[in-house]
């Protein structure tokens, strides 16, 4: 199993023959990215929310692959409007299950819209089963308390933690959001894209380490670079 960072919030999970991408927001849009939308072959896409910066590319790639969307309802439902063939339409707090493991939505304090503007609601995190590993993708959220609750209920492997700021919590609140998910693994995530966001993970990787509330390792990786739990 590997997770590899395509930068910002994008993330390709592989395990076997499965392929789970996560937020396409991809080169040369993204100018974090590596990867271009013809250069992924994901079997499942899945969406933390509509904001351009996490699924630019999402009605291209499923389009040419035949990749599987998961993402909360009002938004799957734009899905298939644009003529994505297969959507998973869950609201917060439900279970989408595969063949290789599971996804469930779970809150995030972040708002949502459609690409045209309009306001759908809620953003979603997304909690992955696959395989023995759990892997947290916390969206664009702030800091929130029942985050604790969230990996209480489902103990977290490797959590996706974002640490810009401006747009989502900051890195003193990521530090915060870390301990309460005490997960073993965590990986900063949207940063350094865009000048709002600028953060520094090595310092945010010193603060988690010392931590007394955290066990947790933080892995900082460039664009690119995988991480194998
Ligand atoms: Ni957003
Ligand atoms: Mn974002």
């Amino acid at each position: 199993m590997e997770i590899r960072f395509l930068g910002h919030a994008a993330f390709e999970i592989s395990d076997g023959d499965t392929r789970v991408l996560i937020d396409p927001f991809l080169a040369p849009e993204n100018p974090a990215a590596v990867a271009r939308p013809e250069e992924v072959e994901p079997t499942h896409i899945l969406l933390t929310h509509g904001h351009a910066d996490h699924m630019t590319h999402v009605v291209e790639v499923a389009k040419r692959t035949g990749a599987t969307c998961v993402c909360i309802v009002e938004l799957a439902r734009w899905l298939s409007e644009q003529g994505v063939s297969d959507v998973a339409d869950p609201n917060l707090g439900g279970t989408v299950e595969f063949e290789w493991g599971w996804v469930k939505l779970v809150p995030a304090f972040h708002t949502n819209t459609l690409p045209d503007g309009r306001v759908i609601g809620l953003s979603a995190g997304l909690v992955i089963g696959i395989g023995a590993t759990t892997i947290y993708h916390l969206g664009d959220t702030a800091l929130f308390g029942d985050l604790k609750l969230i990996a209480e209920r489902t103990p977290v492997n490797v959590a996706l933690v974002p640490i810009g700021g401006h747009y989502t919590m900051d890195q003193q609140d990521a530090v915060t959001a870390a301990e309460l998910i005490d997960a073993d693994t965590v990986i900063p995530m949207h940063y350094d894209t865009f000048p709002p966001v600028e953060a520094d993970p090595e310092r945010f990787k010193r603060d988690v380490e010392a931590s007394p509330r955290t066990s947790s390792e933080v892995v900082i990786l460039k664009p690119g670079e995988s991480h194998t739990p």
